[in-house]
């Protein structure tokens, strides 16, 4: 289904860790929608191999960066301008919790490990913009998207200190939507995607039955990584260029149900 719709467009891709990530499916999409890619990963990432083969499929350079540090950012980006010029579009598809990791409860936080999940959750989405801001790096009528949770909104209980984050990462969104609307009609948005099997949905505690419940909640069923890499590819391209600072749900009507027949049915009196 490739409609050229990103042609001559190019992008910076954040998160594509194996072949069941989301920002892997963006990556492939936009490639086959003829935008040209830069892909990074934390230097860790890059030890697991699996992102030089997608770079290879999809004949795009990798930088390494760890998205939590400047310096890192900075060469990334200046790698970008040297490549591009500008940019089209960031994907921004990174997160992990310490706590989520060591297994500790949200009524038992470190506060070191709270400060790291903000920092790669959400506070790397600041620095990446406020990079690009300050180079100038973005074409007008860009468009930059991260991923977000409904668990911003409502308490999922063992999704712990991401809830945090993610309250934290749709803010940004807004807060620096703002400031990018105003200087190069740059739009920035979170998609709050279903729950997806990926390697960081998976390490939430007991996600098989949160992928199973949220599925019987939604009247279309949860969105797949393609499916939500498919709304991706609309917001980068010049068809949502008014739409900005907004969190928008990508979950198969999930936000907006009480409750489904399915999951009454199997309700046990
Ligand atoms: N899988 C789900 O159920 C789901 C649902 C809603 C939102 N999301 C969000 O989607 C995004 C992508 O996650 P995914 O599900 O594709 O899992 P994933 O594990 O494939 O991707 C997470 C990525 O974050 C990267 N990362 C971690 N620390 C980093 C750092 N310091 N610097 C740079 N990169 C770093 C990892 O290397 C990995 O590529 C995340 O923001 C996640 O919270 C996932």
């Amino acid at each position: 289904m490739a409609n050229q719709l990103l042609k001559g467009k190019k992008g910076i891709i954040f998160g594509a860790l194996d072949e069941s990530s989301i920002a892997w499916k963006v990556a492939e999409r936009a490639h086959e929608e003829g935008a040209e890619i830069l892909l990074t990963n934390a230097p860790v990432a890059m030890r697991m191999g699996a992102i030089q083969e997608l770079a290879t499929r999809i004949n795009a350079e990798i930088v390494p960066a760890d998205a939590t540090s400047m310096e890192d950012i900075k060469t990334l980006l200046e790698t970008a301008a040297q490549k591009f010029g500008k940019v089209d579009f960031i994907l921004h598809s990174i997160g992990m919790s310490p706590n989520v990791r060591k297994g500790r409860a949200y009524t038992d936080l470190n506060y070191d490990f709270l400060v790291k999940t903000y920092d790669v959750s959400a506070v790397s989405f600041h620095k990446v913009m406020q990079q690009a801001y300050q180079m100038d790096l973005m074409n007008e009528w860009g468009s930059i998207v991260a991923l977000s949770y409904i668990a911003a909104q409502r308490t999922f209980g063992k999704y712990n200190d991401m809830a945090e984050a993610k309250a934290l990462l749709e803010s940004i969104a807004r807060s620096f939507g703002y400031h990018f609307g105003k200087k190069s009609k740059v739009r920035v948005n979170t998609i709050s995607q279903s729950p997806t099997p990926t390697t960081a949905g998976s390490g939430v505690a007991g996600f098989d039955k949160m992928l199973t419940y949220a599925d019987k909640m939604s009247p279309l069923g949860n969105a797949s990584a393609l499916e939500c890499a498919d709304y991706c590819i609309s917001l980068f391209s010049d068809l949502t260029r008014k739409v900005t600072m907004q969190n928008l749900m990508h979950d198969g009507g999930f936000s907006s149900v009480g409750v489904s027949e399915e999951i009454l049915e199997n309700i046990q009196l």
